[in-house]
């Protein structure tokens, strides 16, 4: 490591690599050999230690902060885990050294051999035999060394790959994610005949216009051509390289190893993400006697991008972005992230109705684009840089100039060929300097079919002229600001949120209103939730190391299995830290979706249905397909009689039209309320989505709710304590007066938890004032609870009906001052049993007032623990929005029976709100045995307020009165959801 000792690679930002070969889209796979395995390994504790006699092992790729007992993952936000200054790095600086013997193939005598090292972070030194071949930097792209000189067809060598943690690098890889270190991304020995396609830049519009230019090395001797061909069209084209005119216009020479082929395909189906059509492109390089020194395959799309006025338009069209940021992400494996792990987080996006990934924040390992170009979503670029905790000081640093220019550029000259990637971001994060517009001026140059991007270089003017800003992508803006700006004759440019809608545990509230506004608003065109995947590691609770690679069985329905547990910030000692900041995804960590995603999926319906009174019109929302993909039936969700399904037919619909849809044909009619729902599944397989699968679920009232309040007469006496309290056989703690939730993370983050303690309602006393026993049988209790800032008085009317049932009449009144709590109603505990619940309303996931688009009205049925959503960090779960009626039963059907007097926010799990906001995860949780049931009056909305704007006012708690009723039986007697039949998915 003579040139590591002198020169400390990993403390020079100048230096971003050495004999690093120029990034390339030629893939050169096939034919490679592949090296991925088990390497010896040693982790020294600073670059510069010495080997020891004994060597380790570790996978290749892996991190070996997911094995190594002394460097385990370290999770910070904006801070830099070490308090050193750019480009310094602490000494203690662990250091990864990878060892494996090699044996180069005999046939490849005579060729050009290279090592390609698919990733490693943060800086990689490679060996041959001892001696140092290349240096990378940049985690998250390859680094291709020409090992041609050091090695020998038929013989064997030792390759070290030594990786050095922290370096002047880290200060640029200061993205919001965990820290690791090791060799992430495959490693490779490929081979080349010594004349050979250095790089192939293809264009490709959606008019058909094909243009491909190849930079050909090796001994350029005349003669040389290159010719393509395109499947299901045979060859296109053999270069113009000999030809006179481009000999005069010197665009072209033997000498410089350029050549240009074009072609027109006339008949070429344009890409798109809804119809994602590739064509096989394969270029060859042949010598001067024909035969094929090299070939280049690809698969290739024509699509074209503009930005016309304030509109992004893909093949003409201004499509809106329903996009998600997306990490390199596996609780198992950390950053290591295999092509099946890829392919599943993208058949995920696509069934819950994204078009959209911004590969925040560095550009992915290869295959992504090649699964994003087959499944159809388009891809925002991001170059690997975040300088956040240094971003000012480095922005303008000119030893980091190459840095960025670098990345970015390499970025591009990889991913150029891909029709999904239709913007390039240069970064995130990193205040705003002439290195950003050094970078962008070389992008332009290199490709001026795409739009450039970044959030920092528009940060406050989003009209910014400036050269790296064409798209206005502002973070977590309020939904005012956005549309404030569309409609103040300003904006130049289209507005597409690079971060919004922050997914932290139990959030994305307000999606709706977000879209509303989006798909009304022009310059609105949408924007990318953050983000997809909660990065929980799964750990051991025994000794706290990850479980790491190879664990099997440690998590199921994103529950991590017992003796586990899903560790965030802090959990490996890592100090400082960022807590469950990490833990911020749509997904939980194994990929289950959380209830948000049905949300999207509902907002992004390719379908979707109207009802004016007299007739339902089904409309077709997609810019380029028909509806031929899509089957769909009727469910009727009767209030009083349960759910029935009827086939429908969907109508040939072309993009963007409406029809009529035949409602079904015999509805019924039992006064009581009635929705129809249609839900649609796909007809046949597609690449993201077996047949059968659910796409969207809406639904449209046909009539209202007529049924009389109460549901039954008065009759009988109830039962009480000297408190005023319900004594009843089914419950074990009466009903009382709630006013808290477990906090959600955005409670926490945006500053509501606080108050809500300092008032004191998290342990709300309850002082009776009187106890009245009328002579019909009616209890009526007064009680004050006092806070910090004043008293809410609670009066609750306990009356017996005929049906068996008692009726709960409540009231709250809130002082002015509690402006904002959590909810306002009833909680109560039930008695062992039950484990079930039916519910007639929206469903079946969990919602809240503002997150509610998804749930359509019918009968539900779920098991209790099935209700709430292990969300990271304990924290409210499990609601349901507008329920009207629900009964709580055992297996044998008795159990209790809940009716409302108007749709309510109802929850039914097994945790006290006190249980969940004292647990930090979920094994330190003891579910009760019986159930905690809440009925609200009125329940906060929950907002994105943990990194972005809170909810909307309409969807606060008021003050002053609130008025609710509900009554209480047993679910044998006259249940509440009556004709049960609900369904259950
Ligand atoms: C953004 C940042 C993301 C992430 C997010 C909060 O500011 O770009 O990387 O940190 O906030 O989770």
């Amino acid at each position: 490591m003579s040139i590591s000792d002198s020169v400390r690679p990993w403390e020079s930002p100048e230096l971003t690599g050495w004999r690093r070969l120029p990034m390339s889209a030629v893939d050169r796979r096939d034919g490679s050999v592949l090296l991925d395995g088990t390497w010896r390994f040693q982790l020294l504790r600073s670059p510069g230690a010495p080997l020891a006699e004994e060597w380790g092992e570790a996978p290749v790729p892996g991190c070996w902060t997911m094995h190594d007992p002394h460097d385990l993952p370290h999770y910070t936000n904006v801070r830099m885990p070490f308090p050193h200054r750019p480009p310094l790095v602490p000494e203690a600086n662990p250091t990864g050294v990878y060892e494996r013997e090699a044996a180069i193939p005999a046939e490849w005598a005579g060729r050009r051999i290279l090592l390609h090292v698919g990733a490693a972070e943060s800086v990689l030194i490679a060996e041959v035999d001892r001696r140092p071949v290349g240096i990378g930097k940049d985690s998250h792209l390859a680094s291709d060394f020409d090992i041609t000189d050091v090695v020998r067809p038929g013989a064997t060598h030792t390759l070290r790959l030594t990786v050095v943690k922290w370096s002047d690098a880290s200060h640029i890889e200061d993205q919001d994610q965990w820290w690791h270190g090791g060799i992430t991304r495959s490693v490779r020995l490929c081979s080349t005949d010594p004349l050979y396609l250095d790089d192939v830049d293809v264009r490709a519009g959606r008019d058909g216009d094909l243009r491909v230019d190849c930079r050909v090395r090796g001994p350029l001797t005349e003669g040389w051509s290159v010719s393509a061909g395109l499947e299901g069209y045979g060859e296109l084209a053999r270069d113009t390289a000999h030809d006179a005119a481009n000999r005069e216009q010197g665009r072209v020479s033997d000498f410089l190893g350029e050549a240009r082929l074009t072609a027109t395909v006339t008949d070429a189906r344009p890409w798109s993400a809804e119809s994602p059509a590739l064509y096989g492109l394969t270029v060859r390089l042949h010598r001067a006697d024909g035969t094929v020194a090299d070939t280049a395959r690809q698969r290739i799309g024509f699509r074209t991008v503009e930005i016309r006025g304030r509109d992004l338009l893909i093949n003409g069209d201004r499509v809106l972005i329903r996009g998600v940021n997306r990490h390199d992400f596996h609780p198992l494996t950390g950053r290591v992230v295999t092509e099946e792990d890829m392919r599943a987080d993208l058949v995920t996006m696509k069934r819950f109705g994204f078009n959209a990934v911004r590969t925040s924040h560095y550009p992915n390992d290869p295959a992504l684009l090649r699964l994003t170009d087959e499944l159809g979503l388009y891809v925002v670029d991001e170059a690997d840089i975040e300088s956040h905790d240094h971003a000012h000081e480095i922005a303008d640093d000119p030893r980091y100039l190459p840095a960025f220019v670098d990345r970015v550029s390499r970025m591009v000259l990889r991913d150029k060929n891909h029709p999904s990637v239709v913007v390039w971001s240069l970064g995130n994060e990193s205040d705003y300097g002439a290195h950003h517009d050094a970078a962008a001026a070389w992008v332009r140059r290199h490709d001026p079919t795409r739009p450039v991007q970044y959030e920092g270089a528009a940060r406050t003017d989003w009209a910014s002229a400036r050269i790296a800003a064409d798209i206005a992508c502002p973070m977590y803006a309020s939904l005012d600001e956005i549309t404030a700006h569309a409609r103040s004759g300003e904006q130049t440019k289209p507005l597409i949120l690079c971060e919004y809608s922050h997914a932290m545990g139990n959030s994305n509230g307000t999606l709706a209103d977000h879209w509303a506004e989006i798909e009304t608003t022009p310059g609105l065109q949408g924007g990318f939730i953050w983000e997809f995947r909660d990065h929980g590691i799964l750990q051991r609770i025994a000794d706290g190391l990850p479980a790491g690679p190879g664990t099997t069985g440690g998590y199921a329905d994103g529950i991590a299995a017992p003796g586990h547990r899903w560790a965030y910030g802090g959990d490996f000692g890592d100090s400082p830290h960022d807590g469950a900041f990490c833990a911020d995804g749509l997904v939980l960590p194994d990929r289950t979706p959380k209830p948000a995603m049905y949300e999207h999926r509902e907002l992004a319906a390719p379908v979707r249905l109207s009802y004016d009174g007299t007739t339902a019109t089904v409309h077709n929302r997609m810019h380029v397909r028909d509806l031929a993909w899509l089957s769909a039936e009727w469910q009727i969700g009767a209030e009083h009689r349960g759910v029935r399904s009827e086939p429908v037919r969907l109508p040939d619909l072309p993009p963007g039209a409406s029809a009529p849809l035949p409602l079904p044909a015999a509805l019924p009619d039992d006064g009581g309320e009635l929705w129809v729902t249609l839900r649609v599944t796909t007809a046949r397989d597609e690449p993201w989505a077996p047949a059968g699968t659910e796409i969207c679920a809406p639904g449209i009232r046909l009539r209202e709710r007529t049924a009389a309040w109460p549901p039954a007469a008065p009759g009988g006496r109830v039962e009480t304590d000297e408190e005023g309290l319900l004594v009843h056989p089914l419950l074990t703690a009466p009903p009382v007066l709630s006013l808290w939730r477990a906090p959600t993370d955005n409670d926490l983050l945006g500053g509501a938890a606080r108050r809500w303690s300092e008032w004191g309602l998290d342990t709300l006393v309850r002082k009776i004032v009187s106890v009245t026993h009328e002579g019909d049988g009616r209890t009526t209790t007064v009680a004050e609870h006092p806070t910090a800032v004043g008293t809410v008085v609670h009066e609750q009317v306990l009356t017996a009906l005929a049906d068996g049932s008692v009726l709960v009449e409540e009231t709250a009144t809130l002082p002015g001052a509690l402006h904002d709590v959590a909810r306002v109603g009833s909680v109560l505990e039930t008695a062992p049993g039950p484990d079930s619940l039916e519910w007639y309303g929206p469903g079946p996931w969990e919602s809240y007032p503002d997150r509610s688009a998804a749930g359509y009205v019918s009968h539900h049925r779920a098991r209790v623990d099935d209700l709430f959503t292990p969300y990271l960090r304990p924290q409210e779960s499990g609601g349901r929005n507008a329920v009207r009626a629900f009964s709580l039963t055992r297996p044998d059907g008795t159990g209790l029976a809940v009716r409302l007097d108007a749709p309510r926010q109802v929850s039914v799990t097994r945790h006290r709100a006190a249980d969940l906001a004292a647990a930090a995860h979920h094994d330190e949780l003891a579910p009760r045995p019986g159930c905690v049931l809440h009925v609200d009056a009125a329940h906060r909305g929950l907002g994105t307020a943990s990194c972005g704007p809170d909810t909307l006012p309409r969807y606060l708690v008021p003050t002053g009165t609130h008025r609710w009723a509900w009554t209480l039986g047993a679910a044998d007697c006259g249940g509440a959801v009556a004709g049960g039949g609900a369904a259950q998915r």
